[in-house]
């Protein structure tokens, strides 16, 4: 099964797509969890990326495009995999389209999260992410055991960098411009699928498990 979470920053994606992944025993590949690695490690990719990511812009295409055709054709990705973050603009559309049809795949499903802006900004303000394991959290609605430590893995969790109000507005602004329009791109290809971001976490799941099958 091979499935991409669209969504504005902060509708939901990641925290979908790791119990899509679980369930359906899929690799969950999430482009900025490999450039905030990346960032972590120090890396060129992570150097340039941080640049683009910490004024809430874009990546540009060229450095994201080929890490994710590498990716999908690696072992685990075999039985499927689910996209989260990728692709945000149509060429990244038509270039995993093109990297499919190379291996005679294709998509089977486009799940968009719905959320109005209004939503994100205090979803934005109150997420802690661990920068070592990825694990995410909520202050209010899904805070860890110990204050600012991951459950996952003992690390201190923190305030994403591009989290900052101003940077997610400028993010918002960008999700509109470029990566709203893939909407329609997989509308015209008959995959796209919404669901309602703005219900608890499990009913969000509940939907997207309806659509994929149980
Ligand atoms: P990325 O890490 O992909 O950020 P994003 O798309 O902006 O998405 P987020 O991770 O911010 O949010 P999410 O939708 O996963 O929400 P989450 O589940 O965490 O990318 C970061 C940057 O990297 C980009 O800005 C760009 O610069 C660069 N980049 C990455 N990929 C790129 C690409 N392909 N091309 C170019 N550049 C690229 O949830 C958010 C919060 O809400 C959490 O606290 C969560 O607990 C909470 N929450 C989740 N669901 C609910 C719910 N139903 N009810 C209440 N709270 C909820």
């Amino acid at each position: 099964m091979k499935v991409i979470m669209l969504g504005a920053p902060g509708a939901g994606k990641g925290t979908q797509a790791k119990q899509i992944a679980d369930k359906y025993s899929i690799p969950h590949i999430s482009t900025g969890d490999i450039f905030r690695a990346n960032i972590k490690n120090g890396t060129e990719l992570g150097k340039k990326a941080k640049t683009y990511m910490d004024q809430g812009l874009l990546v540009p295409d060229e450095l994201v495009v080929e890490l994710v055709a590498d990716r999908i054709q690696q072992d685990d990705c075999k039985n499927g995999f689910v996209l989260d973050g990728f692709p945000r603009t149509i060429p990244q559309a038509e270039a995993l389209d093109a990297a499919l049809e190379n291996i005679n795949e294709k998509m089977d499903y486009a799940i968009d999260v719905d959320v109005p802006d209004e939503n994100i900004i205090n979803r934005m303000s109150g997420r802690r992410a661990c920068l070592n394991c990825g694990a995410t959290y909520h202050i209010v609605s899904i805070p860890t055991k110990v204050e600012g430590i991951c459950d996952r893995c003992g690390s201190p969790v923190v305030l994403r960098d591009d989290d900052k109000p101003e940077t997610v507005k400028r993010r918002l602004e960008v999700y509109h411009e470029q990566t709203q329009p893939l909407i329609n791109y997989y509308k015209k290809q008959d995959i796209l699928r919404t669901v309602n971001g703005v219900q608890p976490m499990e009913d969000v799941f509940k939907s997207i498990v309806e659509i994929l099958g149980a």
